[in-house]
């Protein structure tokens, strides 16, 4: 069974008015006149747009089979591509023939009815919820997103480098990894040897990364400018709505460059990505912007219009320490901002990103490059308003030695560091680099503050129901 097109392609003008098409889809709803004529709107996916079937009681399984279809059925139609009359849609199908593939056992009981559901009620059901309008939205703007991000790097001679899913080294420091192994755990004896590890799969401590970084900075130092995308995880007991236990995470590090450099590359790649998505996304922002977020055009357009706020992180504690806000912890030098600091800065203070770089040093990790005041490092995070922290990053440490007393100081052992720090041995560099959170970017750019529902399938604390 090959289909002719798609609705996309017929919406987009590549196929010729009264041409014959082959489609398939899903029916999102139905609707039968006494004259004897039906109206089927079907959806596949392809585009933000259903396309209206119309068909006529002449169709031989017309009273057999076409006025028993419910919403779900999935279907097959030849018929003629022509224009529809009423302005709702461009076009229409004149069914010459309809093929019912799959019946909804039981509609009353079919999960997914044509009116709208709450996202709440969607993450239930998330293994039909794709079959919804707002939820093939934002994952068609994730596709597109990422195709664009690919292209961006590509022309700027950046390399993709696919970094390792498993491994032994905890990057950020946090202890808050997933085990790999393959030992049974059940097993007694295996809880009480010390040395039990050696037995495993790798013969050591394996995780699942938190970050490809440290493995992404040899390509660094080796082919200049590279990137990683892919999943992370983190075992965090973060039960909010920005926080994933397996998430996207696109990571980029570039060679000769320090953090003013990388500031200015972020501000250059988020505003490409916005006016893209603004340029090339308007039948989606049209929807969003009825469904989820009113302001949604004018949010991300303000963006591009406006510099991004740069500020050190000794100024952000000047700004939280003065200012007249009832927050439930009053912030103070060394201490790592909460999300009431994040949102007071952009949502009130800068109303915009905010760029906060200069933290201290103990609250960030041990590669980041320590400044000459030697109590802080050259290190960012970009703030975005309503959602927070997007992007972290930082200027490398490439000097051995002081690299060596960062992670003494951190009690980390330095044997297991050797091969990173063979590149601060080996000809090394000043170099920089930042990981971007991507469902908390495109749960920004759709204006769906909730990131359970822009990745496919959730995992969070107690949920890996999918
Ligand atoms: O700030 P983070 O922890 O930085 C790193 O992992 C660096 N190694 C990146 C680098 O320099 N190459 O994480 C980067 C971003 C955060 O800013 C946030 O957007 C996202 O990853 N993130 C999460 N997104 C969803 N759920 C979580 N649990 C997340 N933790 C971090
Ligand atoms: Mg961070």
């Amino acid at each position: 069974m090959y289909l002719t097109s798609n609705i996309s392609q017929l919406m987009t003008e590549k196929i010729k008015i009264n041409s014959k098409v082959f489609i398939g889809g899903w029916v999102r709803n139905k609707r039968h006149s006494k004259l004897g004529i039906s109206f089927i709107n079907l959806y596949d996916g392809s585009c933000i747009n259903d396309i209206q079937i119309i068909a006529n009681n002449k169709l031989n399984n017309y009273k057999k089979e076409i006025l028993n279809i419910t919403s779900g059925c999935s279907l097959t139609v030849k018929g003629i591509l022509k224009y529809s009359p009423k302005n709702l849609q461009k076009y229409e199908i004149h069914a010459l023939k309809i093929k019912v593939i799959g019946w909804v056992y039981n509609p009353g009981k079919y999960p997914i009815s044509p009116k709208k559901h709450s996202l709440k009620y969607l993450r239930e059901v998330s293994h039909l919820r794709s079959r919804t309008k707002i939820i093939s939205c934002i994952t068609r703007i994730k596709h597109n997103i990422a195709l664009y991000i690919h292209n961006f790097l590509n022309k700027k001679n950046f390399f993709w480098v696919n970094t390792p899913l498993i491994t032994t080294l905890d990057t950020e420091g946090s202890g808050k990894m997933f085990r790999v192994s393959t030992l049974d755990l059940s097993n007694i004896k295996y809880k009480k040897n010390k040395n039990i590890f050696k037995k495993d799969f790798f013969g050591k401590e394996a995780f699942l990364t938190v970050s490809g970084q440290l493995n992404l900075e040899t390509y660094a130092c080796s082919m200049s400018k590279v990137y990683t995308f892919g999943p992370t995880f983190r075992a965090e007991n973060s039960n909010t709505k920005r926080h994933l236990a397996e998430f996207w995470m696109l990571e980029i590090e570039i060679a000769f460059s320090n953090l003013e450099y990388i500031i200015n590359f972020i501000e250059k790649m988020l505003k490409s990505i916005f006016k893209y998505f603004l340029n090339f996304h308007e039948s989606e922002i049209s929807f969003l912007s009825q469904r989820e977020d009113n302001n949604l055009f004018n949010k991300i357009n303000k963006i591009l219009l406006n510099k991004f706020n740069i500020i050190e992180y000794n100024e952000v504690i000047n700004i939280l320490t003065k200012c007249k806000e009832n927050f439930s912890h009053l912030i103070t030098w060394g201490e790592d901002l909460l999300i009431e600091h994040e949102k007071y800065l952009t949502n009130k203070y800068f109303k915009n990103i905010v760029i906060i770089y200069n933290y201290p040093k103990n609250i960030k990790a041990f590669y980041m490059y320590l400044n000459n005041d030697k109590k802080t490092v050259a290190s960012i995070d970009v703030l975005f308003p309503d959602i927070g922290e997007i992007i972290g990053g930082s200027q490398r440490e490439s000097r051995i030695n002081i690299l060596d007393e960062r992670l003494e100081e951190l009690k980390l052992n330095k044997n297991n560091y050797w091969w990173y720090r063979d590149l601060r041995k080996y000809g090394t560099i000043p170099h920089s680099g930042f990981g971007l959170g991507f469902e908390r970017l495109i749960s920004y750019i759709t204006g769906i503050y909730n990131i359970r529902d822009i990745i496919p399938f959730p995992r969070t604390p107690y949920n890996a129901k999918f």
